[in-house]
């Protein structure tokens, strides 16, 4: 197979945790003869550096010819406690998923045994845990229409999100939920806050509809405050579940913490056009240049692109390549265990890279 990726590496911890990820897809691609070229572009704080927009239209261009995009994250403290910033590297980000209609982000929330104690849940409601959070990615408050702060017609300083969502984004995010339950323990969770919100009511409504075309599929709905709960309670019971942009947002990152892996969960985002493959964890700014962030979400994020394309061997051969190192100890220090030598970013993926060559 012929795959043209663009490299998106961002900013903090991302070009050296990109640089790891880059290695594995070359070392796999090899092995199984694929051809594979890359083609790097800018985005985020840098790229508002260099060119003063987070996502230029370079930038677009690259990733709309590409077949997938890696990306590794974005973000800089100095935008952090400044509201009033022009422009911020998240808008980037917002942007790559607008203009690549990216309404589809799937964010697997699983398990390593070795990493279970790591939970600030106890080990036995959190062993086995595993689900995928389907969160809609280009709707709801995030792109509805917004007033920015400023004073009203009374003389009193408001603003606001919309929270707007309609039949098809609903519709068709759905349809990736049941797709996905389908394919695994055939349980989907639809999660919304319809005793409150008319936009929940919809995606109520439309799935109730859309549940008689899946008989074999369990769909449930639940709130979003039960579910956050649900999720701390009894994280096993969720298969599937899907929700808007803001729940989601939100649960995924408690998913992320409560499996005690949030560096080793990657994620992907798909819609009509390149899909985009990217770990769940920030650009991590402290870490920067330290050589000492683990690169095992942005390797798996790996696997998951060679699965989209439906090339399970390779990505098959990433997953049981970080498994090897996890269970050979080769681990960055937030993860290592007591006494055994702590490994750096690019240790860890040179031993997964010479793992996969020796295969
Ligand atoms: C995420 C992040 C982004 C979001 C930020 C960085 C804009 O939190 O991908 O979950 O809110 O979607
Ligand atoms: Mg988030």
């Amino acid at each position: 197979m012929k795959l043209k990726i663009a490299v998106l590496a961002g900013d903090g911890i991302g070009p050296e945790i990109m640089q790891q990820g880059v290695a594995v897809l070359s070392a796999v691609a090899e092995k199984f003869g694929h051809e594979v070229t890359y083609k790097e572009a800018l985005c985020g704080a840098h790229a508002i550096d260099e060119v003063g927009d987070p996502f230029p239209e370079e930038t677009f261009r690259i990733c709309e010819e590409a077949d997938a995009v890696l990306f590794a994250s974005v973000g800089d403290p100095k935008f952090d406690n400044n509201p009033t910033a022009k422009v911020r590297p998240e808008q980037g980000l917002l942007a790559m998923r607008k203009k690549l209609g990216l309404y589809a982000n799937i964010r697997p929330v699983e398990t390593f045994e070795c990493l279970i104690h790591k939970s600030p849940l106890k080990d036995s409601l959190v062993r086995g845990a595993d689900f995928i959070c389907i969160r809609e990615l280009t709707g709801g408050m995030y792109f509805g229409q917004k007033q920015e702060p400023s004073v009203n017609a009374d003389g009193v300083e408001d603003a606001y999100d919309t929270n707007y969502y309609s039949r098809p984004e609903v519709e068709r995010i759905l349809k990736v939920g049941y797709q996905y339950a389908r394919q695994r323990r055939k349980h989907l969770t639809v999660v919304d806050k319809a005793n409150v919100l008319a936009s929940s009511r919809l995606w109520r409504k439309i799935a109730q509809e859309m549940a008689p075309q899946y008989p074999d599929v369990k769909t449930d709905f639940m709130y979003v405050d039960n579910a956050a709960m649900r999720m701390i309670q009894e994280p096993t019971f969720f298969d599937v579940m899907v929700t808007e942009n803001t729940f989601g947002d939100i649960l995924t990152d408690e998913g992320s913490v409560i499996t005690g892996s949030m560096g080793l969960l990657p994620s992907a985002s798909t819609g009509s056009s390149t899909p985009v493959f990217e770990p769940i964890h920030g650009s991590w700014p402290q870490g920067k240049g330290l050589n000492i962030a683990n690169p095992l979400a942005q390797i798996l994020s790996v696997a998951m692109l060679f699965e989209y394309f439906d090339l399970k061997k390779e990505g098959h051969l990433v997953r049981e390549a970080v498994n090897a190192s996890l269970d050979a100890n080769v681990r960055t220090p937030e993860i290592q265990v007591e006494g055994a030598p702590k490994y750096g970013t690019k240790e860890v993926g040179a031993w997964i890279v010479d793992y996969i060559n020796r295969k």
